[in-house]
């Protein structure tokens, strides 16, 4: 093992190449998102709190977060006594145990949607199941969706995500994969996120047809302009269409309330995963008793049955990790110090590129932002494809040099960021815009 030089200078030992080699001949792109730049791909050792360090034993300043479910930092010691305990008393039974139920409790007393609670082991399965849950309950197939969302693997909603590179005129989906049927594009309608008179034109033509609306209330890191998601509650309402937030990402990282608290803005249904539970697979869907009350299995007998089952769903070990982690998380100031972390990162930034003339856009809220290599506001997925992307690439990738690893779209912010990380980003950062 060579001698680690923490944050930056990275170097591999053969140890890790040889593991790096086997990885690329065994999984295609299984075990690395696919839109990190392959030439720092990396085989990871350990993480702790704020750090993570590869096999060959270099540190990164973590902001990528596992994809942003690390919100309490990595190995937070309350959670790994918590699934040490739970692991200790087996670790599945499909029937239902004390952690399942203890945060169906927190979830219904934190997220104001919440009048009844159905787990699941994935982001994707959540939102199935919310859209089959709202489609059920309406009579209609159609789901619109806003272009640029991304709401996981299903066939109807992995369709005009922030990965297209050609839209379509709006409400023309374009599939973002093989492999999807086209009767699933018949099934979806797109509109642009922050436009209401677009979406209520489209919701008004459509309105016999749509089952569900489904949007990120703050989409990717773009936050909603005023009136957008209060004008989309409305109309949605009016109309007696349910309205689903993925709050995949948004769920308690914005705030335990997630982006519904945060905006002020209750859907019908909505999608949680990731920083619910620390780190452990769990996935819920959330919502009006008379919609979740068609998963009721005694259903089953008298028809009108809404199937939601998984064999993990309600997952002991996880929920054990999720209820520990709202534990943490409901201490007094906890979110008050990460916001204040996050913009003190997000202010550092934007001045870092102001004192050297470049001009940037940066989207999100403290727990999770982008910078853009853009003069244009981003309101909508269309204002970021004016954006230069090889330029922020480049910086992204100079960051992992130094030592700074960020999701490929975002900054994550967690509870383990300190400001001591802040100071050492920034000065990587600074490093990095001079080189750019
Ligand atoms: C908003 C949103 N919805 C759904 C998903 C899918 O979640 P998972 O990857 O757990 O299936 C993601 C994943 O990144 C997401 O960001």
């Amino acid at each position: 093992m060579t001698d680690p030089d923490p944050l930056g200078s990275r170097s591999l030992t053969g140890h890790e190449e040889d593991l790096l080699a086997c990885a690329a001949s065994l999984l295609p792109s299984g075990a690395r998102h696919p839109t990190m730049n392959p030439a720092h791909a990396m085989v990871v050792g350990t993480a702790s709190g704020s750090r993570l360090t590869d096999v060959s034993g270099n540190e990164y300043i973590d902001y990528l977060l596992g994809s942003g479910p690390m919100l309490l930092g990595h190995a937070h010691p309350a959670v790994t006594e918590a699934v040490s305990e739970r692991l200790r008393m087996g670790g599945s039974y499909l029937l239902v145990s004390e952690p399942t139920i203890e945060l169906a409790v927190k979830l219904v007393e934190h997220v104001p949607c919440a009048e009844r609670v159905c787990l699941t082991s994935t982001g994707s399965e959540a939102v199935m199941h919310a859209l089959r849950l709202a489609r059920a309950f309406r009579g209609r197939d159609k789901v619109l969706k806003f272009e640029g969302g991304y709401h996981g693997q299903g066939d109807c909603v992995l369709m005009s995500n922030q990965w297209t590179r050609t839209p379509a005129d709006f409400p023309t989906p374009v599939p973002n994969s093989l492999g999807i049927p086209h009767s699933a594009e018949t099934e979806v309608l797109v509109a642009p996120f922050n436009d209401l008179a677009a979406t209520t034109a489209l919701i008004e033509r459509w309105e016999d047809d749509l089952g569900t609306v489904i949007v990120e209330p703050m989409q990717r890191t773009i936050p909603p302009v005023a009136g957008f998601l209060e004008g989309l509650r409305d109309l949605t309402a009016r109309t007696g269409i349910p309205l689903v937030f993925d709050e995949v990402v948004t769920g308690f990282r914005l705030g335990l309330g997630g982006a519904q608290s945060h905006y002020g803005v209750t859907p019908d249904l909505c999608a949680l995963s990731k920083s619910i539970s620390a780190g452990f697979p769990l996935a819920a869907v959330c919502g009006r008793g008379d919609i979740l009350e068609l998963a009721e299995g005694y259903r089953k007998l008298t028809g009108g049955y809404v199937s939601l089952t998984g064999t993990y769903s309600g997952n002991p070990v996880s929920c054990a990790a999720a209820c520990a982690a709202i534990e943490v998380l409901e201490g007094e100031g906890v979110y008050d110090a990460m916001y204040a972390i996050g913009n003190r990162l997000r202010i550092g930034l934007e001045s870092l590129f102001a004192d050297r003339g470049i001009t940037v856009r940066v989207s999100g809220e403290a727990p999770a932002f982008e910078v853009w290599f853009t003069d244009i506001d981003l309101v909508d997925f269309r204002s970021t494809l004016a954006a230069d992307q090889a330029l922020s690439a480049r910086f992204a990738s100079g960051l992992f040099e130094r030592g700074v690893l960020k999701a490929h779209e975002k900054f994550f912010l967690s509870l383990a960021h300190t400001d001591e990380d802040v100071d050492l980003t920034l000065e990587a950062c600074a490093g990095d815009i001079d080189a750019l």
